[in-house]
């Protein structure tokens, strides 16, 4: 143990280990990503993962055709939207900040507010959900059916007679699985398999302030560099909410559909998170801690995407925080040099270069008279 933490703190790190807070010393330290854990009843095959890709481009799986997921989450865009709050569906207003995809397997909770308990789930609520995808179930199943190599594929890789819509969701989590960091790519992955030289002394540095003064090791920690927890860190509300009556609808429409007190609803004008899903008022603004492996693609910050830089994060932190925090941030007093190798060493969480892919090639769905043969 000592030993590991040893070589992820670099070389000064026994001697620093000794001054660190407890909470430093405690939490799982940052490490190479394992492969993404795959569930028993949805296993991984190549056809699958080829059939996911496919249906994670296909317009067919949204309700007017025009916005698969990929729409929302475009490998140019650091598979995200590259804005703050994500457009929405057509005619509406999404009202968080597109997560993206890169690494999503590893979650136990995808969502800011860690509102569904896997990636399954999480594509059937995506393509349905009234600012995303807005599909009908029935709907979106039956246009698969109409396209007669994805009946060939489905039947190949399922075993059905006909496309059933879950196994779309299943397909599409097995292609996410592997839309994942390649740690051969990753500085502070090739340093910590023994390459001293993987990363610059900025970020060795970085590294020591992010274990030990800086404290970012308490959340932000093991091999994703989260705790999937939820804090309320303060960040600033996105001023649209007050301003703009789309944004403000969808608000205020997503407080009503999950049942908050009437009061809440009326006066709502910011996101309030976990307490959405628990309704518990000690979790109001409370979001899961996100990985922060992928940073130099993934901007936007937070779940508003209220800071722009890495830069804008640390002096968010360095300021200990937000009004109205309740993560017990406490002001870092970092320097500017303190500062700057703290952001250099974000960056050698992330690939050298993105992870990029070209949209595949779609099957046409078939004529009336073909469907008929
Ligand atoms: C209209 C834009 C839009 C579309 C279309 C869309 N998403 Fe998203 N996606 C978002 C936004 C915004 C979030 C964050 C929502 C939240 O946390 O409540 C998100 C979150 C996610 C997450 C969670 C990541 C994490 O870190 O927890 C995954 C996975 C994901 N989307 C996959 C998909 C898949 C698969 C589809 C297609 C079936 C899809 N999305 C369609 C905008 C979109
Ligand atoms: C108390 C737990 C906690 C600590 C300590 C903490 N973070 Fe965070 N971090 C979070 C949470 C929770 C979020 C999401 C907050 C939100 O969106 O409202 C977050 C978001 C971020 C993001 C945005 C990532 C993204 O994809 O949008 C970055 C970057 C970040 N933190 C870096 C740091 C750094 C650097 C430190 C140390 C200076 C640190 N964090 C300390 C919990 C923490």
């Amino acid at each position: 143990m000592t030993r590991h933490i040893t070589r992820i703190l670099g070389s000064t790190a026994l001697a620093a280990l000794i001054a660190l807070p407890a909470f430093a010393q405690s939490a799982p330290p940052l490490a190479t990503l394992p492969p993404p854990p795959v569930p028993a009843d949805n296993p991984m095959t190549p056809e699958k993962v080829a059939l996911g890709e496919k249906l994670y481009w296909d317009g067919r799986l949204s309700g007017n055709g025009s916005m698969p997921c990929s729409a929302c989450h475009l490998p140019d865009l650091g598979w995200g939207t590259g804005g703050a709050i994500s457009f929405g569906y057509p005619g509406t207003q999404h009202w968080r900040n597109s997560q993206t995809i890169l690494n999503s397997a590893y979650y136990n909770k995808p969502f800011w507010d860690g509102s569904v308990t896997s990636l399954e789930s999480q594509a059937k609520g995506a393509a349905g959900g009234a600012v995303a995808g807005n599909g009908d179930g029935s709907m979106m199943e039956m246009r698969l059916r109409f396209v007669p190599e994805y009946v060939a594929a489905f039947r190949e890789v399922f075993g059905t007679e006909w496309p059933i819509i879950s196994h779309a969701w299943a397909a599409i989590a097995a292609y996410e699985r592997t839309i994942v960091t390649d740690a051969t790519k990753v500085p502070f992955d090739r340093y910590l398999a023994g390459d001293a030289d993987a990363m610059s002394g900025a970020a060795k540095r970085g590294m020591d302030i992010y274990n030990g003064k800086a404290g970012c090791i308490s959340c932000h920690n093991g091999a994703l560099a989260s705790d999937q927890k939820f804090y309320n860190l303060g960040v600033p509300a996105a001023e649209e909410f007050g301003i703009d009556p789309l944004y403000q609808i969808t608000l205020r429409w997503e407080l009503y559909q999950k049942g908050v007190p009437e009061d809440v609803y009326r006066k709502g004008d910011d996101d309030l998170g976990l307490y959405h899903v628990t309704k518990r008022p000690s979790d109001k603004h409370k979001f899961r801690t996100p990985s922060l492996r992928e940073l130099r693609w993934t901007e936007p910050y937070m779940h508003n995407g209220a800071l722009w830089s890495l830069a804008d994060v640390v002096e968010f932190y360095n300021a200990g925080g937000g009004e109205g925090q309740t993560a017990g941030l406490q002001p870092l007093g970092l320097d500017d040099g303190e500062k700057a190798d703290l952001v250099a060493f974000l960056e050698a969480m992330s690939m050298d270069e993105p992870m990029l892919a070209e949209p595949p090639e779609l099957p046409e769905t078939a004529t009336w008279s073909e469907f008929l043969k």
